[in-house]
């Protein structure tokens, strides 16, 4: 199963992920996880990648596509994998054709601009597993925990409500245009209600994967 999850920032693509992830045992691949992970590294792209998450515009496809073409490569997305934030942009959704990455599955998270600010204002972060739970929600067992690893959770930078405007702005622009790509390619492409309970969302994601 190589499945991409499509949706408005704070749909609820990475608390998904994670359901399908323990359901059907194959690897979650967050490209933003990935570039929190770099923007807290030493390295020398750290501090470029950094100004990309904090202005809540798009890392470049050039640092994005290969990173995230590697990655797929790796043994462990042999059986499949789940996309959470890539494709972006129309490029990138090329890019993964041009790789040789076959997808089966597009699900799409819908839900109104509305429901998205409370979503991120009360969403807390395990940032090395990219883990995200709602102080209200989706509450982790241990307040401020995470449940795997028992680590700190903590509030992403790009959650204050300006870049979240930003990102919102993003969306519109360059990733909405890919439903109209991925309805009209030959993978099956689902919509599901993103406003609904985090339970009624997976149990409608499995409904279509099973
Ligand atoms: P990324 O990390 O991908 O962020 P995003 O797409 O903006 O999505 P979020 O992680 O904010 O939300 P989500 O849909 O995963 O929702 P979540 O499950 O957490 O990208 C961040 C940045 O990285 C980008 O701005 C960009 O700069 C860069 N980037 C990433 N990928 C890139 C790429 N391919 N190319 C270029 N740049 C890239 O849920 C949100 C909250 O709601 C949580 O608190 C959760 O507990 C709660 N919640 C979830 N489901 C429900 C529910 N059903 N009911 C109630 N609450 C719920």
């Amino acid at each position: 199963m190589n499945l991409i999850l499509l949706g408005m920032p704070g749909a609820g693509k990475g608390t998904q992920a994670d359901f399908i992830k323990n359901k059907f045992h194959i690897p979650t691949i967050s490209t933003g996880a990935i570039l929190r992970e770099v923007s807290n590294s030493n390295s020398l792209l750290a501090k470029k990648v950094r100004g990309f998450l904090d202005a809540g515009t798009l890392v470049p496809d050039e640092i994005i596509v290969e990173m995230l073409v590697q990655r797929l490569n790796e043994d462990d997305c042999k059986n499949g994998f789940i996309l959470d934030g890539f494709p972006r942009n129309l490029d990138q959704a090329k890019a993964l054709e041009n790789a040789g990455i076959a997808i089966n599955n597009v699900v799409f998270l819908k839900i109104s601009e509305s429901e998205i600010i409370s979503r991120m204002s009360g969403r807390r972060v395990h940032l090395p597993s990219g883990r995200s739970y709602h102080i209200v929600h989706n509450p982790p067992k241990n307040e401020g925990r995470d449940d795997e690893t028992g680590e700190e959770l903590v509030l992403r930078n790009d959650d204050k409500p300006e870049v979240i405007k930003k990102r919102l702005e993003v969306y519109f622009q360059e990733t909405e245009p890919l439903l109209d790509f991925f309805i009209n390619s030959e993978i099956i492409f689902d919509e599901v209600d993103a406003s609904k309970n985090v339970e009624d969302v997976s149990n409608e994601i499995f409904k279509i994967l099973t």
